[in-house]
């Protein structure tokens, strides 16, 4: 990426004051108060923020969490993800990973998963306090609350690192002015898999700020396949058996209320698009919102 270089001059004619300005996005619009000279050239500029590691978590064999530091320029909405990752052998070696932290946070937050042959993971769950990642400087993403038409209920669903971007969403004041209720669904094989979610819950709920918030919108339902568990089953069959919202207390699925997001590995994605599209939920984009939006849970590898 290249950074274009202009040279401006207060608009007054005092000497003394050139401006270099380093993006200047329409030449007719320099800062108030300059008028533009010309272009004094142009700068490679890092595609990439180099950000430093503030604390490593470990969950499982399979889960950590990070916490990075976040250039003041680096914007995004809740719910959105960048590129992430480490330079090795002066390369940059990324994958897509959701902000599991929200935007009015300082710092940035991650929730990766481990694979012990994974090209970037292998070597990005070793990393420690003090040492650099790379975090691009677009974000981007389809789970934000414009992308859904108006509703009362929002429903989270979420399988594995999946809840990533809602851990984002539910730290946003402004979806809870959206909805009535948030249901927060995290599935997971085994219980310990949940303790991240377990903890970013319980943390919140303790927050001064969220915690009347969560006390009067949000439930959260964790679920597990593979061992005993107060909650059993896969998300599909749960909302197809109506046992979810049985649980929680609530009325079932309905297209008039209810607006999804989702995001967990790709067969549980496709699974519950057939399920609402077969009731009728549309697919909602940046271009038309609809009832729903879809993001795979990124890092395979
Ligand atoms: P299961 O244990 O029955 O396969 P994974 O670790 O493989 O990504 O799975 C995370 C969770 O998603 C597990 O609880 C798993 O259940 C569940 N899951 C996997 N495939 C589907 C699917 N097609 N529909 C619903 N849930 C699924």
């Amino acid at each position: 990426m290249r950074e274009f270089y202009y040279l401006c001059e207060r608009r007054d004619g005092q000497a003394g004051f050139p401006l270099y300005v380093s993006h200047l996005r329409a030449v007719e619009r320099p800062p108030v108060d300059f008028v533009y000279v010309r272009s004094i050239g142009t700068r490679h500029m890092s595609a990439f923020y180099r950000e430093k590691v503030l604390a490593v978590r470990h969950w499982t064999d399979t889960l950590f969490s990070f916490r990075a530091t976040r250039d003041t320029g680096f914007r995004f909405q809740n719910g959105q993800f960048a590129m992430i990752g480490l330079e090795i052998d002066g390369r940059p070696l990324l994958r897509a990973y959701s902000m599991a932290s929200a935007n009015h946070e300082e710092e940035l937050e991650f929730f990766s998963i481990k694979v012990q042959d994974g090209p970037l993971t292998s070597r990005l769950q070793k990393i420690r306090e003090g040492d650099i990642i790379l975090v691009g400087r677009k974000a981007t993403g389809t789970l934000i609350a414009d992308n859904l038409i108006p509703g009362k209920r929002l429903l989270l669903l979420s399988t594995g690192t999946g809840l990533a971007p809602f851990a984002s969403l539910i730290k946003d004041p402004e979806v809870y002015d959206r909805y009535e209720t948030i249901v927060l669904v995290h599935g997971c094989r085994q219980v310990a898999e949940l303790a991240y979610g377990e903890e970013l819950v319980a943390n919140l709920r303790d927050d001064e700020l969220f915690g009347p918030l969560l006390a009067d919108k949000l439930l959260y339902y964790p679920t597990v396949t593979r061992e005993p568990f107060r909650n059993r089953g896969r998300i599909t069959d749960l909302i197809t058996s109506n046992q979810l919202f049985n649980d929680i207390d609530q009325a079932p699925l309905d297209l008039e209320t209810d607006r999804i997001m989702m995001c967990g590995g790709p067969a549980m994605l496709e699974d519950l698009r057939k399920l609402f599209e077969a009731r009728d939920f549309t697919e909602g984009s940046h271009s038309a919102p609809g009832h729903f939006v879809i993001e795979k849970a990124f890092v395979e590898r």
